[in-house]
């Protein structure tokens, strides 16, 4: 089975657009009190072959993301703007029943909690079979073992028989580290532990060849070395077949890991986004920075620092920056603006005016010593008095005590 996706990676590899591309998307739930705006205006790529991770805390928009992708959102939330597009096509707006092509075929979602996507009065082998028949054909071949063509020249594909989806099933256990797979297809959920249930979760999103594997908190009820298998589980796998990656996790630790790229949200948004050492070690939002500080290390067997305050109250949104109720550097633009997203360098980019106003005093402490040397700064005018502002205001609210 492995061997096709790879073929059928390496075909379609020829294009240049990214293989996920979400833009400007926007997901709210309609609730009696209001709009909660669960995702505001978010935009990414994924690429084949590639893993992206999405950190925040809890309620910061993570799952909503991967079911609008998925397009699995129940009422009252509602995609309300944007594109989500897979491989080019895009998928708001598109018929529920190409949509449940796309989904379960093309991309998969692992839950958080198994029990999510098993059902429990099923046999696990039911439940593989169930999805194989559902998303996987086989090529139907003539007596001599010839690929049959309809009268428009198309391949006809078929059907798996039980045998062949029993022998897919056993497969695909043994490829997610299932010991006695044939015994294990007759057992039910409840007779697997938490570990083994997350595999077969794995191993069940993997039969229908997905290009995109959603992984939203695959082991966060697991303990760590069950954990940590797991994660190698999903990248070894995602290593072989190229599928693009999408780990949702609250757990900076993994993305390090793992991930290629990361992109952190808070409040619906994103607030800073980079490959993992960016955001592991060069962290430029306050948030990240919280965020990282919350790590448990190794020698730490507790939490460090734990981001102080509340958790966002998305029905009630500061105007400005979503984090400045918690932020230990709020100044006063933080609270009347919306921090734009600004290039830190290469894919790093981050949406904080702490780092703005670090930047413009490192530009500053720049010129002067160019001015002392009589160099005029000349160029700078027009973005002087932009960052000058931020500058004034953030100047007279941030006690500069390095904190
Ligand atoms: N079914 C729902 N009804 C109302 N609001 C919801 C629902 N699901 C999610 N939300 C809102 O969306 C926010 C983001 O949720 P979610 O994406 O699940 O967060 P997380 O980052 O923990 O995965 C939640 O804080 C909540 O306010
Ligand atoms: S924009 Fe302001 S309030 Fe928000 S994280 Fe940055 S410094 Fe803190
Ligand atoms: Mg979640």
């Amino acid at each position: 089975m492995m061997e096709n996706i790879e073929k059928n990676i390496d075909v379609e590899n020829a294009t240049n657009e990214h293989f996920v591309e979400v833009k400007n998307l926007r997901t709210s739930f309609f609730v009696p009190a209001g709009e909660v705006k669960s995702v505001d205006g978010i935009s990414f790529n994924v690429d084949k072959g590639k893993i992206l991770g999405i950190v925040g805390e809890s309620g910061s928009g993570k799952s909503v993301t991967a079911y609008s992708i998925m397009q699995i959102l129940s009422a009252p939330g509602k995609i309300i703007g944007g594109s989500i597009k897979l491989e080019g096509k895009e998928l708001v707006g598109l018929h529920e029943k190409e949509l449940a092509k796309i989904r379960g075929g093309k991309m998969s979602i692992i839950f958080q909690d198994p029990m999510t996507s098993l059902n429990p009065v099923y046999s696990i082998g039911n439940q593989l079979r169930e999805a194989i028949y559902l998303h996987r054909t086989l090529p139907k071949l003539d007596k001599d073992g010839k690929q049959v063509i309809d009268k428009d020249g198309n391949p006809v594909f078929r059907k798996y028989t039980k045998k062949e989806a029993n022998e897919l099933a056993i497969k695909m256990l043994t490829e997610v580290g299932i010991n006695s797979p044939e015994k294990r297809l007759k057992q039910y959920p409840f007779e697997f532990s938490g570990g083994m249930l997350q595999r077969i979760m794995i191993a069940m999103a993997l039969c229908t060849e997905p290009d995109l594997l959603i992984a939203d908190e695959p082991t966060t009820a697991l303990d760590v070395t069950i954990q940590a298998q797991i994660l190698e589980l999903i990248q070894k796998i995602q290593k072989k077949t190229g599928m693009a990656v999408i780990i949702i996790t609250h757990d900076l630790g993994v993305v390090a890991e793992l991930c290629d790229e990361v992109i952190v949200m808070y409040g619906g948004r994103i607030v800073e986004r980079g490959n993992a050492d960016d955001i592991f070690y060069n962290p430029k939002h306050e948030y990240t920075k919280g965020l990282l500080a919350s790590i448990p290390t190794m020698d730490d067997k507790e939490r460090l620092e734990p981001i102080e305050g509340t958790a966002i109250d998305l029905l009630n949104l500061p105007k400005g920056c979503a984090f400045s109720p918690r932020c230990k550097n709020t100044m006063k633009i933080c609270l009347e603006q919306y921090p734009p997203e600004e290039l830190v360098e290469g894919v790093h980019r981050c949406s904080c005016f702490m780092y703005i106003k670090e930047e413009i005093d490192k530009e500053l402490a720049e010129s002067k010593t160019l001015e002392s040397t009589e160099v005029e700064a000349k160029e700078n005018t027009e973005e002087a008095k932009t960052e000058d502002n931020i500058e004034e205001k953030s100047n007279k609210e941030v006690a500069n005590d390095g904190e």
